[in-house]
């Protein structure tokens, strides 16, 4: 089950947020630093450990002071007209994100917009994306819950457009 709901994503009770990353894994603006604030400075700790990660992948490291059990770190793409394979490397963070929760035993993910802040993304091919790969990836599978999490009304109403198609 996909649904959406608009608020911070640091404040979700799940088993695995997603942060949406660079490609350091060192923190950041956005999302990313929102996160590194509210998990604290273990979470930098552990990320350090883990030599980055590239754009299209993800890694997981624990929630430290977050409720959410895990934080899975996917590196999104920065968008350059769509031309460079951003569509495919998307998706193929929401496809790698999913695989690293049911690695670790979740069956409850918040997703941000990935790419649709610092990294320009359009929110509605971005929200296509996310809700096609996510679809094609829940299929057959039972019992989880999946929140793409909007900050702001307009994505909110973007993600929830995309849901409805
Ligand atoms: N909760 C949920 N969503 C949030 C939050 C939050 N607390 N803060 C920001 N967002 C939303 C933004 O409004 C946007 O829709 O997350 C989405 C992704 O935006 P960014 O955080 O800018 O991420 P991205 O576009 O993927 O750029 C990643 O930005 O912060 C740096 O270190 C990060 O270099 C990386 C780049």
């Amino acid at each position: 089950m996909i649904r959406v709901w608009q608020g911070d994503i640091t404040t979700f009770d799940v088993c695995a947020v997603v942060n949406a990353a660079n490609r350091s894994l060192l923190g950041g603006g956005g999302v990313d630093g929102a996160i590194h604030r509210a998990a604290g400075p273990g979470l930098l700790e552990e990320c350090r450990k883990l030599g980055g990660c590239e754009t299209g992948s993800a890694k997981i490291t624990g929630g430290h002071d977050l409720k959410a059990r895990h934080v899975i770190h996917a590196v999104g793409p920065v968008w350059h007209g769509g031309g460079q394979g951003e569509a495919a490397l998307l998706a193929s963070c929401y496809r790698t994100a999913m695989d690293l929760a049911e690695a670790a035993g979740c069956r409850s993910v918040a997703f941000p917009a990935i790419s649709t802040g610092v990294y320009g993304y359009p929110s509605e091919a971005a929200a296509e994306v996310a809700v096609d790969t996510l679809s094609a990836w829940l299929e057959g599978r039972e019992g989880w819950e999946v929140t793409l999490v909007a900050f702001d009304t307009r994505t909110a109403e973007i993600l929830g457009k995309a849901l409805e198609r």
